[in-house]
């Protein structure tokens, strides 16, 4: 299996997933990480296991769409079968879903469909609710909507900050995204109905 990569940030997820593949738990390769932000540890930790990667800068494209369009055109180069959003802060048009429809994953801080869009851990915290966690889905043209292919759930506790119930979601994160690659990769997830039917 052929991945993509979409990441923005530090790239924890994109390493949980460098290291399933590393260790034969997930039969693919990542043929390429790509990033708006030329800063990202994502593309750091891409070069160091060796794997290709590319800054893209949004505000060299005249429309949002060009610059999808930029993003697709690499993917598409490297025969990408699933492109997997790792903490990318952009929202993809309906131009891209359409391109890779049901091979597009995101992992979101919550335990959808409650809590959708940012500070997703925050919003949590000033609900008040006492179980927590994050959704792996594949993306469709909503934000943080599409089809839930795994969850996990944590405990808020009393005295929680963003930061401390964050990394206790961030935890489960690491554990639910290779889980999820390691299923399509096995040819073991189906949508059906809009609703992903595990096959193990
Ligand atoms: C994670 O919390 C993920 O749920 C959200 O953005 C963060 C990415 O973290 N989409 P990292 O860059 O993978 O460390």
């Amino acid at each position: 299996l052929k991945i993509g990569v979409l990441a923005s940030g530090r790239g924890t997820n994109l390493q949980s997933i460098i290291d399933g593949i590393e260790s034969g738990e997930i039969t693919a390769e990542i043929e390429l990480v790509i990033s708006d932000n030329e800063d990202a540890g994502a593309l750091e930790r891409a070069k160091k296991h060796n794997i290709d990667s590319c800054y893209i800068n949004p505000a060299d494209y005249e429309t949002d769409q060009d610059f999808e369009q930029e993003m697709v055109n690499n993917l598409k180069e490297k025969d990408v079968e699933l492109v997997v959003m790792a903490g990318f802060m952009r929202l993809l048009s309906p131009y891209f879903i359409r391109q890779y429809r049901h091979q597009i994953m995101n992992i979101h801080p919550s335990l959808l469909p409650a809590f959708k869009g940012l500070h997703a851990q925050k919003q949590a915290l000033d609900y008040g609710v006492k179980v927590a966690g994050c959704t792996v889905h594949f993306a469709d043209e909503g934000m943080d909507t599409g089809p839930i292919i795994l969850q996990a759930a944590v405990e808020v506790k009393w005295d929680d900050t963003e930061e401390r119930l964050a990394a206790r979601i961030l935890e489960q994160e690491h554990k639910i995204y290779p889980e999820a690659i390691r299923l399509y990769a096995e040819d073991k997830l189906e949508v059906i109905d809009g609703k992903v039917k595990i096959k193990e």
